[in-house]
């Protein structure tokens, strides 16, 4: 790799927290700012670990959102009365932080959407339907999550291209010997998970993106799992569009986050229309606005993403590289129990360098199902099923796996209790612990 992509792949995958000097508290510190991990679940202290689903919100947050429908709920862009003012600077300058937060992107390029993937949705209709035409070839990986998938599937059938895959080996990382050969001349987008749902491994995206470039593609990036647990800086990836979600990294449901190459948006047409994302309407032809707003048609979820603002200022207080330094001690200590286990089948990459803290894992005596309803009984909450990621579940040879997925409020008290609640599965079900 030349030594310019080497750079941009370090400052974009989180060895940069390799040597982080420990900062605030993390773990059972900071669990009293979460108003719902004091509640007891089936007599059990609540053990939160589906993260990687969903995060809990800190009052911060939850005290932004009541502040904001309590001094200033109004419409954005539309009124000329102060509310509305106030509402519109809130709702902008939350833009420019958020473009701020991945490393300085243009907001021109920051889209407010749903979710994460409502903004990968819009990329593959509003750029890929557009763009896409028979013989062009879309490369995916395949650990992508079905939101990173399924749109192009979609895209792919609607306009004849062909869809290819970057293969997961068996270490829980991507086959990157198989890239030059899977990236073409006739690639025309490369859509790629920045850290995977299912294994957490964090690929290597700005090599990727390097390549890709070379061959003329457009590349997509899922940073839905990366951008809460690391410090993540998009123009150093380089990609073209990506996307994320705010109730993955402390913030509300119902905010997501596209951004976007600015000059590629600008050529880009409307993926919804209606009130907002207009310049003039007649009766038989429109004209768009400038963007970012020509991709926001509708009412935006204002009051939500004031709210995200305390979600990153309570993350920039703990400091991203505090958060992954803590992250990764955690893991290192999570695998080693689990692995302690003998009984358990785990994915995803050995070490903890280019790995998050996603512990998806196999009893091959206890479906995934029971095992997390067992789990349950203990107030330990893990996710259990395909993850959105069925392709990748073929791959590793199973129809679910049970996944464990930590962030910032955790601690090993929350690992050791979830240790405790796998052996009493396996002592429920009759099968030996040892
Ligand atoms: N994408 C979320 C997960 O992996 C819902 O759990």
């Amino acid at each position: 790799m030349k030594e310019a992509a080497l750079r941009r792949a370090e400052a974009a995958r989180p060895e940069i927290g390799m040597n982080a000097p420990a900062g605030p508290a993390c773990g059972r510190a900071i669990r009293k700012d979460f108003p719902i991990l004091k509640r007891r679940v089936h007599g059990r202290r609540l053990v939160y670990l589906d993260n990687a689903a969903t995060t809990q919100k800190p009052k911060a947050v939850l005290d932004a959102l009541t502040r904001y429908y309590e001094t200033t709920n109004a419409h954005v862009h539309r009124g000329l009365f102060a509310l509305s003012e106030e509402a519109t600077e809130r709702y902008e300058g939350v833009r420019r932080r958020v473009a701020e937060f991945v490393g300085g992107v243009d907001p021109r390029g920051v889209v407010f959407t749903r979710n994460a993937t409502e903004g990968l949705n819009l990329v593959a209709s509003a750029w890929g339907r557009k763009n896409l035409k028979p013989g062009d070839e879309v490369l995916l990986t395949e650990m992508e999550h079905h939101s990173n998938l399924v749109p192009w599937i979609v895209a792919a059938r609607e306009t004849g291209a062909a869809l290819k895959y970057v293969p997961v080996l068996d270490d829980g990382t991507l086959d990157m010997a198989a890239l030059p050969r899977l990236l073409t001349n006739r690639t025309r987008v490369a859509a790629v998970t920045l850290a995977s749902n299912v294994l957490g491994t964090v690929n290597p995206v700005a090599e990727i993106t390097e390549e890709a470039h070379k061959r003329g593609a457009v590349v997509v990036v899922d940073g839905v799992q990366a951008v809460p647990h690391f410090p993540v800086d998009v123009k150093a990836l380089g990609c073209d569009f990506f996307a994320f979600s705010a109730h993955k990294m402390l913030g509300p449901t119902g905010v997501g986050v596209l951004c976007a190459k600015p000059d590629l948006l600008e050529r880009m047409e409307p993926y919804q229309t209606g009130g907002g994302m207009i310049r003039e309407v007649h009766p038989d032809h429109a004209t768009w606005a400038e963007i970012p707003w020509r991709f926001e048609a509708g009412t935006p979820n204002i009051a939500d993403v004031a709210a995200f603002e305390a979600a990153l200022d309570y993350l920039d207080a703990l400091g991203m590289a505090n958060v992954l330094a803590r992250e990764r001690e955690l893991t290192r200590y999570a695998l080693e129990r689990l692995r302690e286990l003998g009984f358990l089948k785990l994915f995803g990459p050995e070490g903890v360098e280019n790995r998050l803290g996603v512990l998806s894992m196999h009893d091959e005596k206890i479906h995934p199902h029971d095992l997390g309803t067992v789990l349950d009984r203990y107030g330990v909450a893990i996710r259990a099923g395909h993850h959105c990621a069925q392709p990748l579940m073929r791959r590793l040879g199973v129809v679910a796996t049970a996944r464990a997925s930590l962030y910032v409020y955790n601690d090993r008290d929350d690992v050791d209790m979830l240790v405790e609640a796998l052996k009493g599965a396996r002592k429920y079900f009759g099968h030996p612990v040892s």
